[in-house]
C-alpha cells in the first residue's frame, strides 16, 4: 500500500481494512464478497461461505440468510461471530470478530428484501427447513406466498490485519472502545 508520511501508520491500516470491507460488496468481483463466517454451536466451532451484503458506517457486516438455518439458532444462543476475509493478490487477511445481530425490524427487512434479485428471493422461500434431509431432489418444492428471509448484522469489537510481505509481516489488532478503535502492533 501507499504510505504517507503525516498519517501514522496504524491509522492507515484501519482506513484500509475498512475500505476494503466496503470493497467486498461495492465492488464487482472483489474477494471479500465472500467471507467465513464462523459461530458456536454447541460449544463447538462451525463455519460457512456468506456473502457481504452491505458494510454499514461503523463497519457493521449485513448478510442475509434464511432464519431456519443452524447459524441463525447458534447465534441466538450466542451472538458471538467471527468473520474472516482474504485478499490473494494483496495477501491481505481481515479477521473481523464481533456480536451479530438477528433484524427483527420488518421495514429494515424490507428494505434489504428489496435488494435481493428477483431469481434469488426463492433461496429463501423451501417449504422444508434448509439442511432438512431428502431422499430426493424433487423433495425442495418453494412457497409462493412465504418466505423465511433473515438479514443479520454482525457488530465488530475487533478487526485484526494480516498482510504477509517482504522483509516484514503486517499485522495489527484494532479493537473497539465504544466508537473509537485502537490499534496494537503483533508479531505476525
Ligand atoms: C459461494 C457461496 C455463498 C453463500 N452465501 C450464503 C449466504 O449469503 N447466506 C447463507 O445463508 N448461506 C450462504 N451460503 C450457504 C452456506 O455456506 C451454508 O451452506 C448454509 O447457509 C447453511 O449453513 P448453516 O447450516 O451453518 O447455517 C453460501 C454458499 C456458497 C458456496
Amino acid at each position: 500500500m501507499k504510505t504517507t508520511k503525516s498519517i501514522p501508520l496504524k491509522n492507515q491500516l484501519l482506513e484500509e481494512a475498512k475500505r476494503e470491507l466496503v470493497n467486498g460488496h461495492a465492488k464487482k468481483r472483489h474477494p471479500f464478497r465472500y467471507f467465513t463466517l464462523a459461530t458456536i454451536e454447541n460449544g463447538e466451532p462451525r463455519q460457512r461461505t456468506v456473502v457481504l451484503r452491505k458494510t454499514l458506517i461503523d463497519s457493521s457486516l449485513v448478510f442475509y440468510t434464511d432464519k431456519r438455518t443452524q447459524k441463525v439458532e447458534d447465534l441466538l444462543h450466542n451472538a458471538s461471530c467471527s468473520a474472516i476475509f482474504y485478499h490473494p493478490k494483496k495477501l491481505l487477511q481481515i479477521r473481523v470478530c464481533g456480536t451479530a445481530e438477528i433484524i427483527t425490524n420488518k421495514e429494515q427487512i424490507a428494505t434489504y428484501w428489496h435488494t435481493v434479485q428477483e431469481a434469488s428471493k426463492k433461496d429463501y422461500t423451501t417449504n422444508l427447513a434448509p439442511g432438512t434431509p431428502i431422499k430426493n431432489l424433487d423433495a425442495v418444492t418453494y412457497n409462493k406466498k412465504e418466505n423465511h428471509f433473515c438479514p443479520v448484522k454482525i457488530i465488530p469489537y475487533s478487526i485484526e490485519y494480516l498482510q504477509l510481505k517482504r522483509p516484514n509481516h503486517l499485522r495489527v489488532l484494532f479493537s473497539r472502545d465504544d466508537k473509537d478503535w485502537t490499534g496494537a502492533f503483533l508479531v505476525p
